[in-house]
């Protein structure tokens, strides 16, 4: 008889609470921003600092980035050039842990995040200890953990995967026959096992934007734009997963509407990332895919309300105050860093592109 396994109790529902109550930044008005802008690219210089900034954070924070020699991506492509720039201070804006994942690379600099209260509700929904009596349970199982987690999590596992590079991981793991304990997002895990064909056990955390995307909604929202292509990240539930054109991290989406011929997308992740669309096909139209504020109040709906803490108040205070420095345990580090420095060195000898359907 297969034995019953019993899954780890998530507690998505108060984690969704944090999200909603989370305090989002001041608006500026034009000539306050202006001032600030351009305070922020001389502190950069100043401090020897370049800017690594998500997909999803301010479009302000974007383009400061990209016109002072920094960058902006999704977050293994973060990891990755954080890890080859030589500056002395990395400022980061993003959410923690990715913050905490370049201070697992880089032990030698300074790591800033314009704030160290942006969590993720992945991150929250898998404290470290649970997570490890769970994999205590399982030992026979390898221990994949998605990028979005504590430092101590990843230093619980084998392998630190982000979107952009699970299935090719998990694809080569099953090849090996191995069985696959994941965490802690149940539909990217949920993908992933059905891509690769893969044994995995899925810890039950989400996300509180992309959980909040509607399949039906979707659906007549594509039939009134039939030539719309419809992309979507894999932290999306499975019914809206099974519309897409296209399913891919964040510069996979982002790809693919540079790539296919059609002249409207809609598009299913956070919205911050629509500025890196528009400027990479400017020709074309771009619409959010449905979620659950339309018609109703909602703090995390198509925007990520901790990400939306990054700003440029919070990143020249970082940079002139030094406030908001990311520091792990030098233990955890080490041990964080064998999973981590695993994945890019997957990353580097990868030549095939990423698994799944419609994939850029
Ligand atoms: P990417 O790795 O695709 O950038 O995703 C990170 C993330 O937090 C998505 O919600
Ligand atoms: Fe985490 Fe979702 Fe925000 Fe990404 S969008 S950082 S997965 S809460």
């Amino acid at each position: 008889m297969t034995p019953i396994i019993e899954l780890p109790m998530v507690d998505n529902e108060s984690i969704r609470h944090q999200a909603e109550i989370v305090p989002l930044p001041d608006h500026l008005a034009d000539s306050e921003r202006k001032t600030l802008y351009e305070k922020a690219k001389r502190l950069l210089k100043e401090h020897d600092a370049v800017l690594v900034a998500h997909y999803y954070t301010d479009a302000d924070l974007q383009r400061l980035a990209d016109e002072t020699g920094g960058y902006v991506s999704d977050s293994l492509d973060m990891a990755r050039f954080s890890h080859e720039h030589p500056a002395s201070t990395l400022l980061v804006a993003g959410v923690r842990f990715m913050g905490e994942t370049a201070k697992i690379l880089n032990p030698e600099k300074r790591v800033l995040m314009p704030t160290l209260q942006a969590e993720c509700s992945l991150d929250l929904g898998c404290p470290a200890e649970a997570f490890s009596r769970f994999c205590d349970t399982h030992p026979e199982r390898t221990v994949v953990v998605y990028a979005n987690t504590s430092a101590e999590v990843k230093a619980r596992a084998d392998w630190v995967v982000t979107s952009s590079i699970a299935a090719d991981v998990v694809a080569h793991l099953h090849a090996q026959g191995k069985k696959i304990l994941w965490a802690p997002d149940k539909y990217l895990g949920d993908y992933v096992r059905k891509v690769t064909g893969a044994d995995m056990l899925l810890w039950q955390g989400s996300c509180v934007v992309h959980e909040q995307f509607k399949a039906r909604a979707l659906a007549e929202l594509k039939a009134s734009h039939p030539q719309a292509a419809i992309l979507v990240h894999p932290e999306s539930p499975a019914d809206v997963i099974a519309q897409a054109d296209v399913v891919g991290s964040t510069t996979a989406l982002i790809n693919a509407a540079q790539r296919l011929p059609n002249p409207e997308f809609i598009v299913a992740t956070d919205n911050g990332i629509f500025y890196k669309m528009q400027q990479a096909a400017p020709h074309k139209h771009f619409i959010e895919a449905p979620n659950a504020g339309i018609g109703a109040t909602c703090h995390s709906c198509g925007h990520c309300p901790w990400m939306a803490m990054n700003s440029l108040t919070t990143l020249i205070d970082a940079l002139e105050n030094g406030n908001h420095e990311i520091h792990v345990d030098e233990q955890i580090r080490q041990r964080a860093m064998i999973s981590v420095q695993r994945m890019l060195d997957f990353a580097a000898q990868r030549k095939k592109p990423v698994l799944g359907h419609g994939n850029a």
